[in-house]
């Protein structure tokens, strides 16, 4: 049965930390997988997600089997944290939610709900996070790529990312990214978003919009205007939601699919198909990520701690970013690296070539993936000198 299935290369994000855990070098640096870490490189669980787990372990009961939209409360919860708790989108029920296995989970399964919807094809700014498009053509849906960032000038090509988008109609699909876009850390602003939406009012086509690192950009509210305008503007938009970053609940595998149809009984007829697609798949998500934000949204006090929390890791990103940037000022890089401190997110582009990104790895056991996106999470201020040393021989 076997014997001519191809061995296939290790994932090029996901490999990437293998790799660096089998590396014996004292000074390597790990710029890699979009993971939050503090200085001393550790990923802490959040006090309130510990908090919660312990309530949860305390009052369940049992194990049988969740409804098919997950964890009791979850889906209404991350409604209201998305969609805003006064906002009509929310009063009126215009959306609905099914928890998913992760951020993945959430982009699969509208994937394949596209699919049975019969689209032509889903674009996408180029470039994109590594897995959009295996993951979405795996849904089988063709992908095209308009370009979205000038490597070379380290900015959003918003001119030629319009015009490629324009080019869309009604049975085509427009994939964003909520905040933080990843790999590029360049968000667009929201003059940008409403030329976006007036194109989409237009020619017609869906806006899917996906969502990973809420919070992590300028805070919870403002990173989540993208989608609450979106959901107010058009008559029907999907966003996939994850909370591996903002929860820190990355191996519990907990994400959403948020639909909004163009009435109340179109939203359900989605909502069933996502149920319907996920029962042919993983029959329903696993509980224990969506209990506990269940427990953290649903209580104020832990809600508090959370937010307080996912405050603190937004600022540690932003003072990562300056200490890139200061220290390169003092080095050949001069002001070659300011544009990391006007990003947002986990993540930036360097302005480098593969063959670079190969020799950071095997020559100076730097990690960054390839394409040149470096995670500032890896930085800290222990190896940032180093760091900056490095990037001087590549780049200047
Ligand atoms: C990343 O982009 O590094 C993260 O979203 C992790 C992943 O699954 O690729």
């Amino acid at each position: 049965m076997f014997e001519k299935t191809e061995l296939l290369p290790p994932d090029p994000i996901l490999g990437l930390s293998k790799m660096f855990r089998d590396d014996p070098r004292e000074n390597k640096i790990d710029l890699g997988v979009g993971v939050y870490r503090t200085p001393e490189g550790k990923t802490p669980i959040m006090t309130a997600v510990s908090e919660a787990q312990q309530l949860v372990v305390n009052k369940e009961v049992t194990k049988a089997y969740t409804p098919a939209d997950g964890a009791p409360g979850f889906a209404d919860n991350i409604l209201k944290l998305v969609l805003g708790e006064d906002s009509a989108a929310y009063r009126e029920g215009s959306c609905s939610a099914v928890q998913t296995p992760g951020g993945c989970g959430a982009l699969r399964l509208a994937g394949e709900l596209l699919a049975r919807s019969g689209i032509e094809g889903l674009t996408v700014g180029s470039p994109t996070w590594a897995n959009h498009i295996p993951l979405l053509s795996a849904a089988g849906i063709n992908i095209h790529t308009v370009p979205y960032y000038d490597a070379a000038k380290s900015e959003i090509d918003f001119d030629a990312f319009v015009a490629g988008v324009r080019k869309l109609g009604p049975k085509d699909v427009l994939l964003l990214h909520g905040c933080c876009h990843n790999p590029t850390g360049a968000d667009l602003s929201r003059d940008q978003i409403d030329q976006i939406i007036d194109i989409a009012l237009d020619r017609g086509f869906l806006v899917f919009i996906d969502t990973a690192y809420h919070g992590f950009a300028k805070g919870l509210d403002e990173d989540a205007w993208i989608v609450r305008k979106m959901i107010k503007c058009l008559p029907e938009v999907l966003v996939s939601y994850s909370c591996s970053k903002n929860f820190g609940l990355y191996r519990e595998r907990t994400g959403a699919l948020i639909l909004k149809g163009k009435t109340t009984e179109r939203t359900k007829a989605l909502h069933s198909q996502a149920i319907s697609i996920a029962r042919g798949i993983y029959s329903m998500p696993p509980a224990h990520g969506g209990a506990i934000v269940n427990e953290i949204l649903s209580s104020d006090e832990l809600t508090a701690l959370w937010k307080q929390e996912l405050d603190e890791m937004r600022s540690a990103v932003t003072d990562n970013r300056q200490n890139l940037v200061t220290a390169a000022r003092s080095t050949r890089l001069g002001n070659r690296l300011d544009f990391i401190g006007e990003q947002y997110g986990m993540f930036s582009l360097l302005p480098i070539s593969n063959d670079v990104v190969e020799k950071l790895r095997t020559e100076q056991g730097v990690y960054a993936v390839s394409g040149g996106r470096i995670n500032v999470c890896g930085v800290n201020e222990s190896n940032v000198g180093h760091l900056i040393g490095v990037l001087e021989k590549y780049m200047a």
